[in-house]
Protein backbone atom coordinates (compact mmCIF):
# COMPACT_ATOMS: atom_id res chain seq x y z
CA UNK A 1 0.00 0.00 0.00
CA UNK A 2 1.55 3.11 -0.97
CA UNK A 3 1.61 5.75 1.57
CA UNK A 4 0.96 9.28 0.69
CA UNK A 5 -2.87 10.89 0.86
CA UNK A 6 -4.65 11.69 -2.55
CA UNK A 7 -6.56 14.42 -2.78
CA UNK A 8 -9.72 13.96 -5.95
CA UNK A 9 -11.15 17.32 -6.73
CA UNK A 10 -14.94 16.92 -7.40
CA UNK A 11 -16.66 19.32 -9.36
CA UNK A 12 -20.31 18.64 -11.07
CA UNK A 13 -23.27 20.21 -13.41
CA UNK A 14 -21.27 22.88 -15.00
CA UNK A 15 -24.17 23.23 -17.98
CA UNK A 16 -22.15 25.17 -20.27
CA UNK A 17 -23.42 26.50 -22.84
CA UNK A 18 -22.47 28.43 -26.04
CA UNK A 19 -20.86 31.98 -25.28
CA UNK A 20 -23.05 34.50 -24.35
CA UNK A 21 -25.74 32.46 -23.73
CA UNK A 22 -26.80 32.50 -20.52
CA UNK A 23 -28.80 28.74 -18.61
CA UNK A 24 -32.36 29.05 -18.11
CA UNK A 25 -32.26 32.66 -19.32
CA UNK A 26 -30.30 33.41 -15.84
CA UNK A 27 -27.54 32.05 -14.39
CA UNK A 28 -23.59 32.70 -16.39
CA UNK A 29 -22.68 28.85 -16.00
CA UNK A 30 -19.43 30.11 -17.79
CA UNK A 31 -18.31 32.23 -15.71
CA UNK A 32 -19.08 30.23 -12.89
CA UNK A 33 -16.76 27.84 -13.94
CA UNK A 34 -14.25 30.16 -14.49
CA UNK A 35 -14.03 30.98 -10.67
CA UNK A 36 -14.51 27.15 -10.19
CA UNK A 37 -11.63 26.78 -12.24
CA UNK A 38 -9.54 29.75 -10.55
CA UNK A 39 -10.38 28.10 -7.05
CA UNK A 40 -8.81 24.96 -7.89
CA UNK A 41 -5.59 26.13 -9.17
CA UNK A 42 -5.60 28.15 -6.40
CA UNK A 43 -6.46 25.18 -3.64
CA UNK A 44 -2.82 24.34 -1.99
CA UNK A 45 -2.08 21.10 -1.95
CA UNK A 46 -2.74 20.91 -5.27
CA UNK A 47 -5.77 18.03 -5.53
CA UNK A 48 -4.03 15.21 -7.68
CA UNK A 49 -7.07 14.97 -9.82
CA UNK A 50 -10.43 16.53 -10.76
CA UNK A 51 -13.23 14.54 -11.74
CA UNK A 52 -16.19 16.37 -13.62
CA UNK A 53 -19.42 13.85 -12.61
CA UNK A 54 -21.31 15.07 -15.52
CA UNK A 55 -23.24 17.51 -17.11
CA UNK A 56 -20.63 19.02 -18.82
CA UNK A 57 -22.46 20.36 -21.58
CA UNK A 58 -26.74 22.05 -21.52
CA UNK A 59 -28.26 21.11 -24.78
CA UNK A 60 -25.85 19.45 -25.67
CA UNK A 61 -23.80 20.63 -28.65
CA UNK A 62 -20.49 20.47 -30.22
CA UNK A 63 -20.65 24.23 -29.54
CA UNK A 64 -20.99 23.69 -26.07
CA UNK A 65 -17.86 20.95 -25.75
CA UNK A 66 -15.42 23.59 -27.75
CA UNK A 67 -16.69 26.31 -25.47
CA UNK A 68 -15.81 24.06 -22.54
CA UNK A 69 -12.63 23.19 -23.59
CA UNK A 70 -11.91 26.72 -23.88
CA UNK A 71 -13.06 27.17 -20.23
CA UNK A 72 -10.86 23.96 -18.92
CA UNK A 73 -7.78 25.26 -21.02
CA UNK A 74 -6.27 27.20 -17.55
CA UNK A 75 -6.82 24.22 -15.29
CA UNK A 76 -3.64 23.09 -13.96
CA UNK A 77 -4.95 19.75 -12.79
CA UNK A 78 -5.53 16.83 -15.00
CA UNK A 79 -9.62 15.88 -15.06
CA UNK A 80 -11.52 13.18 -16.20
CA UNK A 81 -15.22 13.14 -16.86
CA UNK A 82 -18.30 11.50 -17.02
CA UNK A 83 -21.40 12.07 -18.38
CA UNK A 84 -24.44 13.22 -17.39
CA UNK A 85 -28.51 13.47 -18.82
CA UNK A 86 -27.40 16.55 -20.18
CA UNK A 87 -24.35 15.12 -22.16
CA UNK A 88 -24.07 13.25 -25.30
CA UNK A 89 -21.88 10.26 -25.47
CA UNK A 90 -20.81 11.06 -28.95
CA UNK A 91 -19.75 14.55 -28.48
CA UNK A 92 -18.01 14.09 -25.36
CA UNK A 93 -16.15 11.01 -26.53
CA UNK A 94 -15.06 13.21 -29.33
CA UNK A 95 -14.19 15.97 -26.82
CA UNK A 96 -12.46 14.71 -24.34
CA UNK A 97 -10.90 11.53 -25.66
CA UNK A 98 -10.09 9.57 -22.57
CA UNK A 99 -9.00 6.01 -21.51
CA UNK A 100 -12.24 4.59 -21.44
CA UNK A 101 -12.92 0.61 -20.81
CA UNK A 102 -14.39 0.52 -24.29
CA UNK A 103 -14.36 1.80 -28.00
CA UNK A 104 -18.28 2.38 -28.00
CA UNK A 105 -21.35 2.98 -25.47
CA UNK A 106 -20.62 3.97 -21.82
CA UNK A 107 -18.21 6.13 -20.93
CA UNK A 108 -16.77 3.95 -18.31
CA UNK A 109 -13.23 4.06 -17.03
CA UNK A 110 -11.08 3.16 -14.01
CA UNK A 111 -8.07 5.88 -12.86
CA UNK A 112 -5.42 4.16 -10.78
CA UNK A 113 -4.04 7.08 -8.86
CA UNK A 114 -1.49 6.55 -5.84
CA UNK A 115 -2.85 3.88 -3.63
CA UNK A 116 -6.70 4.31 -4.68
CA UNK A 117 -8.59 3.32 -7.83
CA UNK A 118 -11.18 5.88 -9.16
CA UNK A 119 -13.74 4.03 -10.82
CA UNK A 120 -16.13 5.97 -13.18
CA UNK A 121 -19.49 5.06 -14.32
CA UNK A 122 -21.64 6.15 -16.85
CA UNK A 123 -25.53 6.42 -15.80
CA UNK A 124 -26.61 8.37 -18.59
CA UNK A 125 -29.16 7.29 -20.63
CA UNK A 126 -29.83 8.81 -24.05
CA UNK A 127 -32.56 11.07 -24.05
CA UNK A 128 -33.85 10.93 -20.71
CA UNK A 129 -33.18 12.49 -17.74
CA UNK A 130 -33.08 9.43 -15.42
CA UNK A 131 -30.13 7.18 -14.89
CA UNK A 132 -29.07 3.57 -15.36
CA UNK A 133 -26.21 1.71 -15.27
CA UNK A 134 -26.93 -1.09 -18.60
CA UNK A 135 -26.00 -4.19 -18.49
CA UNK A 136 -22.23 -4.38 -19.52
CA UNK A 137 -21.36 -1.49 -17.10
CA UNK A 138 -22.59 -3.38 -14.49
CA UNK A 139 -20.69 -6.45 -16.04
CA UNK A 140 -17.77 -4.12 -16.18
CA UNK A 141 -17.84 -2.81 -12.64
CA UNK A 142 -17.55 -6.39 -11.05
CA UNK A 143 -15.11 -7.55 -13.23
CA UNK A 144 -13.25 -4.01 -12.04
CA UNK A 145 -13.73 -4.69 -8.98
CA UNK A 146 -13.26 -8.26 -8.93
CA UNK A 147 -9.16 -7.22 -10.07
CA UNK A 148 -7.97 -6.12 -7.36
CA UNK A 149 -9.50 -6.30 -3.86
CA UNK A 150 -6.72 -5.05 -2.08
CA UNK A 151 -6.78 -1.31 -3.43
CA UNK A 152 -9.82 0.70 -1.51
CA UNK A 153 -11.62 2.33 -4.62
CA UNK A 154 -14.07 5.58 -5.09
CA UNK A 155 -17.40 5.25 -7.37
CA UNK A 156 -18.13 8.06 -9.50
CA UNK A 157 -21.41 8.29 -11.18
CA UNK A 158 -24.01 11.34 -12.45
CA UNK A 159 -27.04 9.94 -10.75
CA UNK A 160 -27.45 9.45 -7.48
CA UNK A 161 -28.90 6.03 -6.18
CA UNK A 162 -30.90 7.38 -3.61
CA UNK A 163 -33.90 9.58 -3.11
CA UNK A 164 -32.65 13.26 -1.59
CA UNK A 165 -36.49 14.00 -0.62
CA UNK A 166 -36.75 16.84 -3.70
CA UNK A 167 -39.64 15.65 -5.80
CA UNK A 168 -39.07 16.11 -9.73
CA UNK A 169 -34.89 14.79 -8.96
CA UNK A 170 -36.28 12.15 -7.12
CA UNK A 171 -38.23 10.85 -10.09
CA UNK A 172 -34.77 10.86 -12.22
CA UNK A 173 -32.03 9.24 -10.05
CA UNK A 174 -30.56 5.79 -10.61
CA UNK A 175 -33.61 3.82 -11.74
CA UNK A 176 -31.74 0.58 -10.73
CA UNK A 177 -29.91 1.44 -7.78
CA UNK A 178 -30.40 -1.79 -6.26
CA UNK A 179 -28.39 -3.51 -9.21
CA UNK A 180 -25.59 -1.01 -7.98
CA UNK A 181 -26.04 -2.06 -4.48
CA UNK A 182 -25.93 -5.69 -5.26
CA UNK A 183 -22.38 -5.37 -6.78
CA UNK A 184 -21.32 -2.67 -4.20
CA UNK A 185 -21.75 -5.15 -1.14
CA UNK A 186 -19.80 -7.69 -2.84
CA UNK A 187 -16.63 -5.44 -2.68
CA UNK A 188 -15.33 -4.43 0.81
CA UNK A 189 -13.35 -2.08 -1.58
CA UNK A 190 -15.60 0.32 -2.20
CA UNK A 191 -14.86 3.35 0.33
CA UNK A 192 -17.32 5.95 -0.98
CA UNK A 193 -19.50 6.55 -4.26
CA UNK A 194 -19.71 10.62 -5.16
CA UNK A 195 -22.34 11.50 -7.54
CA UNK A 196 -23.99 14.66 -8.94
CA UNK A 197 -27.46 15.59 -10.81
CA UNK A 198 -29.36 17.42 -7.52
CA UNK A 199 -26.62 20.72 -7.74
CA UNK A 200 -26.38 20.64 -3.78
CA UNK A 201 -24.59 18.77 -1.28
CA UNK A 202 -26.09 15.62 0.54
CA UNK A 203 -24.37 12.66 2.29
CA UNK A 204 -26.35 9.73 3.27
CA UNK A 205 -25.52 5.74 3.10
CA UNK A 206 -25.60 3.40 0.83
CA UNK A 207 -25.67 -0.16 0.69
CA UNK A 208 -23.09 0.45 3.63
CA UNK A 209 -21.31 2.72 2.31
CA UNK A 210 -20.82 7.04 2.46
CA UNK A 211 -22.58 8.54 -0.69
CA UNK A 212 -22.72 11.86 -1.29
CA UNK A 213 -24.06 14.84 -4.18
CA UNK A 214 -21.62 17.34 -4.62
CA UNK A 215 -22.61 20.57 -5.25
CA UNK A 216 -22.64 22.57 -8.45
CA UNK A 217 -20.40 25.97 -9.06
CA UNK A 218 -23.53 27.78 -10.51
CA UNK A 219 -27.30 27.33 -9.45
CA UNK A 220 -28.63 24.53 -6.98
CA UNK A 221 -31.84 22.82 -6.88
CA UNK A 222 -34.27 24.13 -5.02
CA UNK A 223 -34.66 22.48 -1.55
CA UNK A 224 -37.89 21.46 -1.61
CA UNK A 225 -38.87 18.98 0.46
CA UNK A 226 -42.70 19.04 0.62
CA UNK A 227 -43.36 19.61 -3.37
CA UNK A 228 -44.52 23.38 -2.14
CA UNK A 229 -43.24 24.43 -5.92
CA UNK A 230 -42.88 23.89 -9.20
CA UNK A 231 -39.61 22.71 -10.01
CA UNK A 232 -37.05 25.51 -9.83
CA UNK A 233 -33.87 26.44 -9.06
CA UNK A 234 -31.84 29.21 -6.58
CA UNK A 235 -28.37 30.56 -6.57
CA UNK A 236 -26.34 29.90 -3.75
CA UNK A 237 -23.15 29.80 -2.50
CA UNK A 238 -21.08 27.66 -4.71
CA UNK A 239 -18.88 25.16 -4.24
CA UNK A 240 -17.00 21.73 -5.01
CA UNK A 241 -15.85 18.79 -3.02
CA UNK A 242 -12.40 17.55 -2.30
CA UNK A 243 -11.97 13.80 -1.43
CA UNK A 244 -9.20 13.21 0.73
CA UNK A 245 -7.79 9.92 0.76
CA UNK A 246 -5.07 8.98 3.70
CA UNK A 247 -3.28 5.44 4.16
CA UNK A 248 -3.83 3.40 7.43
CA UNK A 249 -5.31 0.21 8.63
CA UNK A 250 -7.22 -1.45 6.06
CA UNK A 251 -8.22 0.30 2.78
CA UNK A 252 -7.30 3.50 4.90
CA UNK A 253 -9.50 6.49 5.13
CA UNK A 254 -11.93 8.54 3.04
CA UNK A 255 -12.94 12.41 4.09
CA UNK A 256 -14.98 14.73 1.87
CA UNK A 257 -14.67 18.09 2.43
CA UNK A 258 -17.06 20.94 0.88
CA UNK A 259 -14.92 23.68 -0.46
CA UNK A 260 -16.85 26.93 -1.11
CA UNK A 261 -15.76 28.91 -3.93
CA UNK A 262 -15.04 32.73 -3.75
CA UNK A 263 -12.83 34.75 -2.06
CA UNK A 264 -13.64 34.93 1.33
CA UNK A 265 -11.07 36.65 4.27
CA UNK A 266 -8.29 34.55 5.72
CA UNK A 267 -6.45 32.61 6.17
CA UNK A 268 -5.67 34.45 9.84
CA UNK A 269 -3.36 32.75 12.67
CA UNK A 270 -4.94 32.09 15.63
CA UNK A 271 -2.01 32.82 17.82
CA UNK A 272 0.65 35.47 18.12
CA UNK A 273 3.97 35.12 18.02
CA UNK A 274 3.86 34.49 21.58
CA UNK A 275 2.35 31.38 21.08
CA UNK A 276 -0.83 33.12 22.77
CA UNK A 277 -4.15 33.16 21.42
CA UNK A 278 -4.94 36.41 19.33
FE1 LIG B 1 -28.09 15.92 -14.27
Amino acid sequence: MLSKPVHIAQISDLHIKSPDTLAYGRVDTAGALERCVTALNEFAPKPDLVVISGDLADTPTGAEYEHLKRLLAPLKVPFVSIPGNHDSRQLMRAAFPQAYASAFGPLNQRVEIGGVDLVLLDSSVHGKPHGELDAPTLQWLEATLVSSPDRPALLFLHHPPFKAGIWHMDRQNLLNAGELAAVVRRHPRVQLIATGHVHRAALTVFAGIPTTICPAPNHAVDLDLDHLREPSFKVEPPAFHLHSWFPGEGFGSVVTHQVPIGDFDGPHPFFGPDGKLL
